[in-house]
């Protein structure tokens, strides 16, 4: 079976998209990274990036305006250039339009840190400490349009500790994430590669 050739958002530090690196770094793991792309030039995950070998590109939203589908265009461009058959969102920091969602509908992973579909949105860690929840975590799921919201693909669970403060919780939470998103992509090609490979050849403009 030939590995899915997967790419990978990001907007900063890249630590979900280093720990996919390292995973496709093995010939044995089912996808292979073939792009990482970020929405800000200055995103320490790019370097990373480049020094696995890995193509990284900037497409900075600020040259593009108020116009998001112009910017989704042009990420999509790349995306399609580099002949992407998975879009893995990790700590990429847009809402991204309809028209984006629909490209890569059914294609495209995102992770979030909580356990959806409790706490979607932001400052999850400092809402469960809030919240006075026992448990909390991450999920990866299939990107719809209701935001934090897509079918889950996989999840891992961490106690909340009585001295946890939000930091504490989120570096145990990131530590989690670091292991649960290669496995969910894994996951995901398996599921997809049983199901006689319903991964549909990227659409032609519209
Ligand atoms: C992670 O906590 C991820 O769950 C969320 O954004 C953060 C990105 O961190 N979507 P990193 O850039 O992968 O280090």
């Amino acid at each position: 079976m030939s590995r899915r050739r997967a790419g990978i958002l990001i907007s900063g530090r890249g630590s979900n998209m280093a720990a996919l690196l390292d995973a496709a770094s093995d010939p044995s793991y089912p996808a292979e990274i073939g792009v990482v792309l970020s929405n800000r030039p200055e995103a320490p995950g790019l370097e990373r990036a480049r020094a696995a070998g890995v193509e990284a590109v900037a497409v900075d939203h600020r040259a593009f305006g108020r116009d998001r589908q112009a910017h989704e265009r042009a990420v999509d461009g790349v995306l399609r250039a580099n002949g992407t058959e998975i879009v893995c969102l990790a700590g990429y920091m847009r809402l991204l339009t309809p028209w984006l969602i629909a490209r890569w509908q059914g294609r495209m992973l995102n992770i979030h840190p909580s356990l959806l579909p409790d706490l979607p949105g932001l400052n999850t860690h400092a809402r469960a400490l809030a919240e006075g929840r026992t448990e909390h975590g991450c999920t990866v799921h299939l990107v719809t349009e209701d935001m934090d919201a897509g079918p889950i693909i996989a999840q891992s669970r961490v106690p909340v500790l009585p001295d946890d403060d939000a930091d504490g919780l989120a570096a145990r939470v990131l530590a989690q994430e670091h292991l649960l998103y290669p496995k969910a992509l894994a996951l995901f090609v398996a599921r997809e590669d049983l199901g006689g490979g319903t991964l549909q050849p990227v659409a032609g403009p519209p």
